[in-house]
């Protein structure tokens, strides 16, 4: 099958390109940056840039599906300026990629777009796909739109997938490596109250369930989280135990992360406990359903 990924070269990017051409599928990919143009065997760029409406349409030649990744990272600036670049990288890009397969003819059947369980208020109840309260916060609202721009693709005939991505945790990439260093260095602690959940994700179980996604024609909202979201206090005290270290400093509080962080505190300090119930049902298996799997595997212990 022939794919067209955006964002294909950052951290989720990467690693479902290689699974899928691993597997056998031709990889067509959109990138901003000309230095990251690459063209080999069953693996090809093409430029686009969403800010100015551009877009390499030879780039949709035989594309059945796309996998729709790009946006500019959360973990950047949160001043007014850096919010708006979080928020229309994604929209704007949506918007152009609407565009040009509404004005050309394309082969294209179903999108499997990112999304993130941002989208949940911070709270330790479960949280559903269905669940219509939406956080009130930036996140929320990113999130929101964000959604809604990728569902107008229905409107073309296109079966459209969207996938609440939780926390994932790779080796090399991501909040793990960060999590890990103070632990390491002996100076880790409990962040906030500790009571917040943390649904995280192993990076191979999300690769494996966007490529599932594609070839089961997934089609409405999916939590991209493993079944035992944690909370702060528990999986911090789990990756000490993994990485031989104890924690002995004391919690630091939300008040201290808030000043040092200012607003983007809530990556740390705010959390939603988010089911997998949904995907789980389609027959989907997860390779680390737990953290002390995910941990064994990702920290070689
Ligand atoms: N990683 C997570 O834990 C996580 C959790 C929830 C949701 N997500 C979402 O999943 C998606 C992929 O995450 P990731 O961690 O792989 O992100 P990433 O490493 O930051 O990569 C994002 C990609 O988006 C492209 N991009 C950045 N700014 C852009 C812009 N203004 N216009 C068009 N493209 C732009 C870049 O591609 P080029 O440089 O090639 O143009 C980049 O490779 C993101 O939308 C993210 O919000 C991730």
């Amino acid at each position: 099958m022939k794919i067209l990924i955006t964002g294909a070269t950052g951290f989720l990017g990467q690693s479902i390109t290689s699974f899928l051409l691993g597997k056998g599928h031709t990889i067509h990919y959109l990138t901003t940056q000309p230095k990251k143009l690459l063209d080999s065997t069953r693996y090809h760029g093409f430029l686009w840039n969403p800010k100015k409406g551009e877009l390499n349409v030879k780039s949709l030649e035989g594309v059945e599906v796309i996998v729709h990744l790009a946006g500019e990272s959360i973990a950047g600036s949160w001043s007014k300026e850096g919010k708006e670049r979080i928020l229309k990288s994604r929209i704007v890009s949506s918007q152009l990629l609407f565009n040009v397969l509404k004005n050309n003819s394309h082969k294209v059947k179903n999108i499997v777009c990112a999304s993130a369980i941002g989208v949940y208020k911070n709270s330790d109840q479960w949280q559903y796909e269905n669940r219509s309260e939406v956080a009130s916060d930036f996140l929320g609202d990113v999130v929101l739109q964000w959604e809604n721009e990728n569902r107008k693709f229905e409107s073309l005939g296109i079966d459209v997938c969207l996938i609440r991505i939780g926390l994932v945790l790779s080796r090399t990439a991501g909040a793990l490596p960060e999590l890990i260093k103070p632990i390491i260095w002996r100076f880790g602690s409990v962040l906030g109250s500790g009571n917040q959940y943390y649904s995280w994700i192993h990076v191979e179980d999300v690769t494996r369930l966007f490529t599932y996604a594609i070839e089961h024609n997934l089609v409405g909202v999916y939590n991209a989280v493993a079944q035992e979201p944690e909370k702060n206090k528990e999986f911090v005290k789990k990756l000490a135990t993994k990485l031989d270290r104890i924690i002995w400093l004391p919690r630091v509080p939300t008040f201290m992360l808030m000043l040092v962080l200012g607003e983007k505190h809530v990556l740390v300090t705010s959390g939603q406990r988010v089911s997998n119930d949904k995907v789980l049902e389609t027959g989907f298996v997860f390779k680390f359903p737990t953290l002390d799997k995910a941990l064994s595997n990702l920290l070689n212990k």
